[in-house]
Formats: C-alpha cells, structure tokens, sequence
C-alpha cells in the first residue's frame, strides 16, 4: 500500500517505523486506520511521537485494533477510570519485576497470547529505559533449510509462571514481598501449548514462537534435546540483525505486533519511568 495519510520512517531493516503526521488524539478516517494497520503489518512495532492523549483516548485508538484484555488478566496497577489501561511504573526504589531482563511475547503462556501492545510513554528517563524488539518472521527467514525443517511441526509449551520462578526473581520470594498469589495461581494454572513455528494470520508470514522467559520445553522431546534446543534458539533470537532497539521520548505511543515478536525493556535507569498499557486480545496460534 501506498501511505497517503502518514510518514513511515523505517528504523531498522528488521522492524520498527517511525510514524509522522498523525494526530491520534482526533478520530481517525478509515483510509488513515488502514495505513496504520498496514505499517504494523509490514514493521512489526510503529511508534508515532509527540502525541497528546487522555485515557480515552488511549483506549479509543487500542480498540481499532481489537478488544482489550479484561483487566483481571495481568497483574498491573489499573489506571481508575480505564481499567483496560497498565499502569508499568517503575525508578530505582521500584525495579520492574515483571517486564525486566527477559526476552518475552506479552501473555504467551495464555491459550490466546496478545494480538498487539499500545504503550503510551507517560514519563521517560533521561538516560536509559529502551525497549528492544525482534521481528520473529525476520529471524525464521534466517535459519538454515534442515534447522526450519527440523522445527516444523514442533509444538512447545509456554509457562507464565516461569519468570516468577524463585532461581529468576528471588527478591520476589523475600520474606516481606507477599508472593502467597503467585503460589495459589500456580495450583490452577496450566501452560499453553503452540507451535514452534508459527503463521501469521493476517499477513501468513511464518515466524518462530518461543521466548525465553515463558517456553518451557518441548513436546515429546527428551527433557536434555528440549532444553538444548530452545537454548540454541533462545540465543539465535538474541542477534542484533532481527532486532529494533527504540530509544524513547516521553510522549511517544508504540503499536506492536504481537504475533510474531519479542521485546526487552531494559532496566539500566534510576529515573522515573512511567508507561500506560493496553494489550488487545488475540487468537489461538496456528502453525
Ligand atoms: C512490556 O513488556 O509490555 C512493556 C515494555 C516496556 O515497558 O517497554
């Protein structure tokens, strides 16, 4: 598609745009909708700069893309008056326990991991703060003929529970860090199963589907062969070429895709970082 109604900057030749002349405080024409759609599509994350959004407003402009999650389904401070909306805050005295240091789709260990992710940058710290993401299509096109081969038809199984684990986040599991919820969800939970290898429904690009904080092994695989090879992929999916490291600025909102992606927010700041979340539900994934 020919973008008539927006600029699209592309940031990396793996994924992420840059996305100009857009005010998405104001309802938006369907022509102006399509071209978004169609940049995600095609970049995997947009981010559009300098906009200034109310709540609403945030919401109103998710829900062009689908439904979002119930509230009840992630354990984030809710904004009051939109409780569809995250609130991820964090500095120095508050580290984010949830959305550092590991490579993740958001909400892979539901049996409907998210669609898509609208983050709006609330506040952002001088320094620090980027959030890395990898375009999973870009990195399946990459591997060798026998490796897709090999992973075709794979199915693996994704755990939520895994990156609370007490060996990755031990200061969750000190005496006074109340981790009662965590045990209880842990009785009535069972990982989701998905392909290895999955298809995009809209675009029906193959990508990989596995990330390093929730897939936890591979069916009727041997526990040793399971754990080498997600190793093997978790590290392949670490190459810089597949990835867009975005360096935000306060009042940047981000769309991505996630369907066929993983991110990193990283936590190398000591300032306040604030950011408001929608995640749009999504469908069973399909091979
Ligand atoms: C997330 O993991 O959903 C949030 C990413 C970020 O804070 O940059």
């Amino acid at each position: 598609m020919a973008y008539e109604t927006i600029n699209v900057t592309e940031m990396s030749p793996a994924c992420g745009a840059i996305i100009e002349g857009i005010d998405l405080s104001q309802d938006l024409t369907n022509r102006q909708f399509d071209e978004i759609h169609e940049a995600l599509l095609d970049r995997t994350v947009i981010v559009f700069r300098d906009q200034d959004l109310t709540p609403d407003q945030q919401v109103a402009f998710a829900r062009r893309f689908g439904e979002p999650q119930p509230a009840a389904v992630s354990g984030f401070e809710k904004s009051k008056d939109n409780p569809e909306i995250d609130i991820l805050e964090y500095d120095v005295e508050n580290p984010p326990h949830v959305t550092r240091d590991l490579w993740h789709t958001d909400f892979a260990g539901t049996e409907r991991p998210t669609m898509g992710t609208v983050l709006y940058a609330k506040d952002i710290p001088p320094r620090g703060g980027d959030t890395v993401r990898v375009n999973m299509a870009a990195a399946y096109e990459a591997l060798s003929d026998r490796m897709r081969a090999h992973l075709e038809g794979l199915e693996a199984y994704h755990d939520s529970n895994q990156p609370y684990g007490v060996h990755v986040r031990p200061e969750m599991y000190e005496a006074d860090k109340g981790t009662d919820h965590l045990l209880e969800e842990r009785k009535h939970y069972i990982p989701a199963l998905h392909p290895v290898i999955r298809t995009h429904p809209v675009t029906g690009k193959k990508g990989l589907f596995v990330n390093e904080s929730m897939t936890a092994f591979i069916k009727d695989m041997d526990r040793r062969e399971s754990d080498f090879l997600l190793r093997y992929l978790f590290d392949y999916l670490r190459t810089p070429e597949f990835q867009y490291r975005h360096k935000w600025k306060t009042n940047d909102l981000a769309v991505w895709d996630n369907r066929l992606s993983l991110h990193y927010a990283l936590f190398d700041y000591t300032d306040h970082r604030l950011m408001h979340r929608i995640v749009i539900q999504g469908a069973v994934p399909h091979a």
